[in-house]
């Protein structure tokens, strides 16, 4: 089978959250003798494109309304991803130095017509066409009903629903950017009087996922507005939990971090990062280490953080290390506590690969106390690197973190996202510090959860042999 996997983003090459970590380790693991999987992605003026190479094999130019632009396929000439890579490149429209902004209606629609252009000139058409989120939403309408796509019509195609909370809505003027079709099936595109990417996607894919069991079962229930949509269609809708690279998150191997270790090293391999932490930090070592990395989002619960960590630090028994950036208000609010907290808390306000890995291996608990979570790649990290989550059970968390109040418990559960809530499961996970043996059993016991994505990926594949 050919697969081809479409997405806005894919690591190592541009990455804002979870969708391109799984756009960046899933062809690897669904290509195998049988299997091809392939990614098709913008061209964006990053870091990752300004230190590659490229050529171009196509060159076209597409049409959105009234408006033409010219735009090129290029492929790397490095082969530094374990897969094949295409990049959509339309310099006015994709070319930034960011992957989303507030008006992305023309950049990804942009996208979407010139890739499924360009697969129109392939000899043999994909076997599987694989969306990823509303930025790639608008293909399976396309391929179900735009004229010059009439071909395509038989391609079985599958929509990942990473986050329903985003759908790409735009206004019904805009419709006629999108390339003609028969203009009685506009209901389609439609959602509460919007042409709503996600939804439109929802309706006619062949089969639809999301990326937790837990999450598909909440969607019907709490989807920004799409709880009915899924729950009609909940006949081609299945959760399949996201795996995690292997590979590229193994603390035996990750050259990000201080210390490599294994279960057998545990101890000194994760004392050495924390180390480097406090001292790069101004923490304290022998204080629990809390840690938070992430977009700081409400669906992250970041607005609650502030209060939270005050606390918690107030108790004196705890250091707490942020890793994150978003919302304005809350990213002045946590630089505030920095000068207080001296000596126990310290925030990073920004992006940083590297650091993530270190903290990953440094850190002693990770808290997710997310009211929306999808899957979450963070707690799957975690327990790969030894530290133990902290989550609200919710969506993928639920589906991945057992408390440890159950039999072969590993985690720290709570029920909702809130303060109290929080700073209980924090006291909890203090205790849990204390208590030297228990805890070290813990973390040897999380490093051997085998979250790889060597299950998922068979199970994404049987999905598309289901529809093919
Ligand atoms: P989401 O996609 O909702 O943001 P996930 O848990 O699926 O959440 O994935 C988040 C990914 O982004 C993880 O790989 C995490 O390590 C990374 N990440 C998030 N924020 C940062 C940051 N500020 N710096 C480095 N990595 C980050
Ligand atoms: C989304 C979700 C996150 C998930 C990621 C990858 O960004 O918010 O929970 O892990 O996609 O599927």
């Amino acid at each position: 089978m050919n697969i081809i996997h479409i997405s806005a983003e894919c690591y190592p090459v541009a990455k804002v959250g979870g969708l391109a970590d799984v756009v960046g380790a899933l062809p690897k693991y669904q290509s195998n003798t049988k299997n091809k999987a392939q990614v098709i992605m913008p061209f964006y003026d990053n870091k990752f494109t300004k230190q590659h190479k490229f050529t171009s094999i196509y060159n076209s130019e597409l049409k959105l309304g009234e408006n033409s632009y010219s735009f090129k396929v290029l492929v790397l000439e490095d082969n530094v991803l374990d897969f094949d890579i295409f990049f959509i490149d339309i310099p006015r429209l994709l070319f930034k130095d960011y992957v989303y902004s507030f008006n992305d209606t023309e950049r990804f629609l942009a996208f979407q017509v010139a890739t499924l252009d360009w697969l129109l000139t392939w000899d043999k058409y994909p076997d599987i066409i694989h969306c990823h989120d509303h930025h790639t939403g608008l293909i399976p309408f396309m391929l179900q009903e735009s004229f010059k796509y009439e071909t395509f019509r038989k391609i079985p195609n599958v929509l990942t629903i990473h986050n329903a909370q985003y759908q790409g809505w735009f206004s019904h003027d805009d419709v006629k950017l999108i390339p003609d079709f028969n203009f009685n099936h506009v209901g389609l595109l439609d959602w509460d009087g919007q042409i709503n990417p996600l939804a439109a996607a929802i309706k006619c894919a062949w089969s639809v996922t999301t990326v937790s069991p837990s999450y598909m079962e909440e969607l019907k229930f709490k989807a920004n507005g799409l709880e009915h949509l899924l729950s009609a269609e909940s006949a081609k809708c299945t959760g399949i939990l996201n795996g995690i690279d292997w590979k590229v998150w193994n603390t035996e191997t990750d050259t990000y971090i201080k210390k490599q270790y294994a279960i057998n090293t545990i101890a000194s391999g994760k004392k050495a990062n924390k180390q480097y932490l406090c001292d790069t930090f101004n923490l304290d070592i022998d204080k629990p280490l809390f840690a938070f990395i992430g977009r700081l989002v409400g669906e992250k619960g970041s607005d609650l953080f502030p209060e939270t960590f005050k606390n918690s630090l107030d108790k004196g028994d705890a250091n707490i290390l942020l890793l994150g950036s978003g919302n304005t208000i809350v990213e002045e609010e946590l630089k505030k506590l920095k000068e207080p907290y001296a000596g126990i808390y310290n925030a990073f306000i920004g992006y940083d690969e590297t650091l993530s890995h270190i903290i990953y291996a440094g850190a002693d608990f990770l808290l997710m106390p997310s009211r929306v979570e999808p899957c979450g790649l963070n707690q799957m990290y975690s327990l790969r690197y030894g530290t133990i989550p902290i989550v609200r059970s919710i969506g993928g968390l639920k589906d991945t973190v057992i408390d440890i109040a159950k039999p072969d418990g590993f985690g720290i559960c709570h029920e909702n996202t809130e303060v109290s809530e929080i700073n209980t499961a924090i006291d909890r996970a203090v205790k849990l510090y204390e208590n030297k043996t228990k805890f070290n059993k813990i973390r040897k016991q999380i490093m051997g959860i085998n979250h790889s994505w060597n299950a998922s990926a068979k199970a994404y594949i049987k999905l598309y042999e289901s529809i093919n």
